[in-house]
Order: C-alpha cells, then structure tokens, then sequence
C-alpha cells in the first residue's frame, strides 16, 4: 500500500514508454499527475487515472511540480520528436527537467535513460543525450536513481514509424539476437525504486524482460494469436544502413559486444517481468484495433505479389520519410 504522500509526476505521459510507466504506477497504488500539451493528451491519461498536467516538459516542468505537488518525479526525455533528432536539444530537456526538481525540492528523482548509457556507438545519435543527462543528474547533488531500458517490445506494433503490428506478420529493423523490455515494466521497476529509496538512490537498473531474435517473438505471437506469423525484416539492411544509421549501428551493437542487461538481473526485483509471449498478451491488441488473444478471424491470405509490392514501397518510402527528418 502507498503513502498518501506518494504523489509522482510523469513526464512524456501520453508516449509509449511514459504512458505504460504511468499505468503500472497506478496499478501500484501511486497517485500519478502526467505531463501533456493538451485536452486529447488530458482525455486520454484521464482514461487510465492518471490526473493530467497540461504543460509543455521540455520548458514547464516546475509549472507542472507545482501544480502536482508532486514531489517525486518520473521524467523522460523524448530524442526524436520533442528534440527533433538532435542529441543537444534533448540534454537541454534533461537539464531542465534536473534542474526543476532540484528548485523544486523534489525527494526522489527517476531518469528513464538507456542501458549501457556510454557505451554505444557514435553513430547511435537518439542515445548520444542519455549519458550526458545521466551525469548532470548525478553532478546536481539532488536525489536520484536511474532506469536503463533496452529495446521495447513496443516498436513491433509502431504505426507512426510505418510497422503496424499486424495478424499473421511481424517485422522488425533486426533479425537476430535483441534484449526486449515491455514498458509497463520500465514503470513497475519506477516503483520498485521509489518504494525502496535508500536501495537505489545513486544507483541504476537495466530493465530487460528477453533476450530474443525475431523468430522466437514471432513464435510467441503465434502461441497467444492462434495463427501462423510470418516474420521478417521491416526493410532491406542495405536501406537500414543508408536511411536509419543510427539504428543500424545499434542493431550492430545488439550483435557485438552485445549489452550488459540480463532478464535474470532483472527479474530479481521486477519478478513478473514481461518476455513476448507475456508482452503480446497484455499487448493484446493489432494495430486495426482487433484484440490478438482469442481472436478466431484468420489473417487475410492477400495476393503474394501486392503484398510483396506494399512492403517494398512501405520500405522505400518509410526509408525516405526517416531520410528526410533526418537529415
Ligand atoms: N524505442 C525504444 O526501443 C527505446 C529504448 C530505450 C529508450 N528509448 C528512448 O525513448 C524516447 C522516446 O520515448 P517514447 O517512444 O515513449 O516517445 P513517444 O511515444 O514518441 O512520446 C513522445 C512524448 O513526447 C511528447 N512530445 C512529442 N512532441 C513534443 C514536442 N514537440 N514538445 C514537447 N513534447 C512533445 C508527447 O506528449 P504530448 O504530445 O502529449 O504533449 C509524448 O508524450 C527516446 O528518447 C528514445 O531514445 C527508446
């Protein structure tokens, strides 16, 4: 049971990662006010009970502290739409953020960063901010914990990045070995770490549920959608490595030297942490809105060829749209 008291403010509220983190917090027993910039952002996380705060995160935080009363804070830092690809801008929105719950008086301060903060590659330019913000956090004096996520399981359903999760498919940017988190995970490791302060205060935990390559996912979406699952890459390695280099280093990276994060490590303190078969699950829904568990509608057969034809354009032109926010 949580304290009166606990009262935590989420930054990113209506985002994958922030939204999930505000749904297990809830589920905890933690009253959550969640950061948006507006009344569809508000509807939304009202929805789930969490009590919106309408603010812009990378510049109102301490607006959004006072509103709250929150004296706990949750934040992350959104490196493509937010700081529109730039790793400068999104330190920006991290010291902000640090620097608020400090002016704030704010007891315990929770970074959702990466795992292995310092350790990618140059290339990975969405990662460059996390250590950066990760060491002005330490350096501030205020009280704090890290959370290092690896890859969420997320990205299989991401229709604003051209991949719905569809029946019967799955595709990703990666075809081999990947360490997978659930987001609702990032936010019940939150918990773990606000409940226990003096456990992890100045310290971090990689939240990992799965290390799994695109076959094993597609065999546990099989197990809990009943139907056979085609799987394969989201686009053409020749077009990752020349439209989305940063991802493309980082899916290098996934394969040597690996990551740190270990689902075993992790278990140790979230124990119901979500492999794919658990994710898609709780998932539990297509991109078209149809649920995946007891759904008895076959997938539709289409035509070979125009399915071949679609996905080669969604590459090509998913490619382009990357290409050209990018660059
Ligand atoms: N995908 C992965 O596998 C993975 C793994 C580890 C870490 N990460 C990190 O996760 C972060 C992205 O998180 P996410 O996927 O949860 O984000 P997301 O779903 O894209 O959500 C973005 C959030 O930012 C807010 N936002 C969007 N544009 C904004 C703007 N111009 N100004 C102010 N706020 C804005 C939105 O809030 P409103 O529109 O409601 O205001 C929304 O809540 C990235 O920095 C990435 O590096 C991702």
């Amino acid at each position: 049971m949580v304290a009166e008291k606990d009262v935590i403010l989420v930054t990113c509220a209506t985002g994958k990662a922030g939204f999930e983190c505000c749904k297990a917090l809830v589920d905890d027993g933690f009253d959550v006010y969640g950061c948006t910039r507006n009344a569809a952002g508000g509807k939304k996380l009202a929805a789930i009970n969490v009590k919106p705060v309408v603010c812009n995160y990378t510049c109102e935080i301490p607006k959004a502290l006072a509103e709250s009363g929150a004296k706990r804070l949750l934040f992350i830092t959104d490196f493509f739409r937010a700081a529109k690809n730039k790793a400068e801008v999104e330190f920006e929105h991290g010291k902000h953020a640090v620097d608020a719950a400090k002016a704030a008086g704010v007891v315990h301060t929770i970074f959702i960063s990466v795992n292995d903060a310092d350790k990618w590659p140059a290339e990975c330019d969405h990662l460059l901010a996390k250590p950066r913000v990760e060491a002005y956090l330490k350096a501030s004096g205020i009280r704090y914990s890290l959370l290092g996520p690896v890859a969420f399981f997320e990205n299989f359903d991401d229709s604003a990045n051209f991949n719905p999760l569809t029946k019967g498919k799955l595709y990703f940017l990666d075809e081999g070995t990947v360490p997978f988190c659930a987001t609702y995970d990032i936010g019940r490791a939150a918990a773990v770490q606000f409940k226990s302060p003096e456990r992890w205060l100045g310290k971090k935990l990689d939240v990992c549920g799965q290390l799994a390559d695109l076959q094993t996912c597609a065999a546990a979406l099989e197990k809990v959608g009943g139907f056979p699952v085609k799987s394969g890459l989201a686009m053409p390695i020749w077009a990752r490595r020349l439209f989305l280099r940063d991802l493309h280093y980082m899916c290098l990276h996934y394969m040597s030297p690996g990551v740190s994060a270990s689902p075993s490590e992790f278990k140790k303190h979230v124990p119901g942490a979500m492999d794919a078969e658990a994710w898609f699950r709780h998932h539990n829904r297509y991109a078209n809105g149809e649920p995946i568990v007891g759904n008895t509608t076959p997938p539709s057969k289409g035509n070979m060829s125009a399915t071949i034809g679609i996905a080669l354009a969604v590459a090509v032109a998913s490619s382009l749209v990357y290409y050209v926010n990018r660059h």
